[in-house]
């Protein structure tokens, strides 16, 4: 800073030149007009206004001058940072208002949009079809019975009259479950829902009628048309009096539920060691209606032109399954049957592969929707 000088003229100290305070302050107006946000105007705002400034610097300069020099330089200086101040006030207003505006449009809220766009989400369709099928028969009073996953041999296989030697107890088709370290340990993965049933027999005197669904599980391997894990339902009824004539009402009843009028099905030979006599159930094929037999211009893909669908097994119970479960064979009989139903969803909806059904891929079920 220049000291008092009595000869100082202030056109000759160069940061109070008229022109150059002119200069000063239109670069001042100018750099406020180029800031395109409230944080450039910021940074234009304390170089222009701020101690550093060079309006700020020049306005400490006439202290230095001449009292005569002093009125007009200050004169000079105060309007120009007046000039500044004033377009700094008028831009910040400008921006505030744009800044307003654009927040205004950038953050509105539509209040008529739905409010919840989240997929509503559907069951998996062998949950909505055991449902389905459980609602055939609770509506003729069957009650739903449901057991452990993990089951002793003696209720998955002994009750059932499995002969200790039976091939079906044999590691290729049970999971054993190692306990101890002992892979023999009398506990398997249940391998049929029939367990339930012997355990609905044992808690309850007949009448009994259960509906037993649930997963089971066999040593199978994962392909198009086999599941290690997969779903079935069986039934069991034990009354006075019940004959094979009831088992056969009841599974076309049951055919016709699940896939319409005129359905019906038919049983053939077979052997199951819990039930005597045993037959294997097929249906009618629901998309053929058997037209496809003997009909080479028509042929069907669902049954391969065979006009019936194999279903599971059936049969009236074995009496020493009745014994083993403390129910007098002399005094009841009774009839069961069990399917798989992930087999009767794939002819249901034409699905080509198992995999599909047990991969749990939403791609998969949100097809089916919402059933309520
Ligand atoms: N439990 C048999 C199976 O899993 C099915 C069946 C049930 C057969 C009831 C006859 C009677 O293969």
């Amino acid at each position: 800073m220049s000291a008092p000088n009595k000869s100082y003229d202030p056109v000759e100290v160069e940061a109070l030149k008229p022109e150059e305070i002119e200069r000063m302050r239109d670069e001042a107006v100018a750099a406020i007009a180029a800031a395109t946000d409230l944080e450039a105007l910021r940074e234009v705002k304390v170089a222009h206004t701020g101690d550093r400034s060079p309006l700020a610097l020049a306005n400490r300069e006439i202290g230095a001058l001449p009292p005569h020099a002093k009125a007009d330089a200050g004169k000079r200086v105060g309007q120009a940072r007046g000039a500044v101040n004033k377009a700094l006030k008028a831009r910040q207003e400008e921006l505030e208002a744009e800044r307003d505006a654009r927040v205004l449009v950038e953050e509105a809220v539509d209040v008529t949009l739905p409010y919840d766009r989240r997929p509503a989400g559907a069951r998996h369709p062998m949950t909505s079809f055991a449902d389905r099928i459980a609602d055939v028969f609770a509506a003729l009073g069957y009650r739903v019975a449901e057991g452990p996953e993990v089951e002793t041999e003696w209720f998955n296989f002994d009750a059932l009259n499995f002969p200790p030697d039976h091939p079906a107890r044999e590691m290729q088709d049970t999971f054993f479950v190692e306990r101890d370290g002992v892979a023999d340990s009398g506990v398997v993965l249940r391998t049929h829902t029939s367990p339930v049933q012997i355990r609905s027999l044992i808690g309850q005197e007949p009448p009994v009628y259960v509906i037993c669904p649930g997963r089971v599980y066999r040593t199978d391997e994962l392909d198009a048309t086999h599941t290690p894990v997969f779903t079935q339902v069986e039934l069991l009824a034990v009354d006075e009096g019940l004959t094979m004539a009831d088992l056969k009402g009841t599974l076309d009843h049951m055919v016709q539920a699940l896939f319409g009028e005129g359905m019906r099905t038919r049983l053939r030979p077979n052997f199951f060691p819990f039930t005597e006599p045993s037959a294997e159930m097929d249906m009618v094929c629901y998309v053929c209606r058997g037209e496809s037999v003997g009909n080479p211009d028509r042929p069907c893909r669902t049954c391969s032109s065979e006009g019936w669908i194999e279903l599971g097994g059936c049969g009236m119970v074995n009496p020493r399954v009745l014994t083993a479960c403390g129910v007098d064979p002399e005094k009841y009989s009774g009839f069961a049957f069990g399917f798989g139903i992930e087999r009767m969803l794939m002819f249901r909806h034409d699905i080509e592969d198992m995999r599909d059904i047990v991969e749990g891929d939403v791609r998969f079920t949100l097809p089916f929707g919402m059933e309520i």
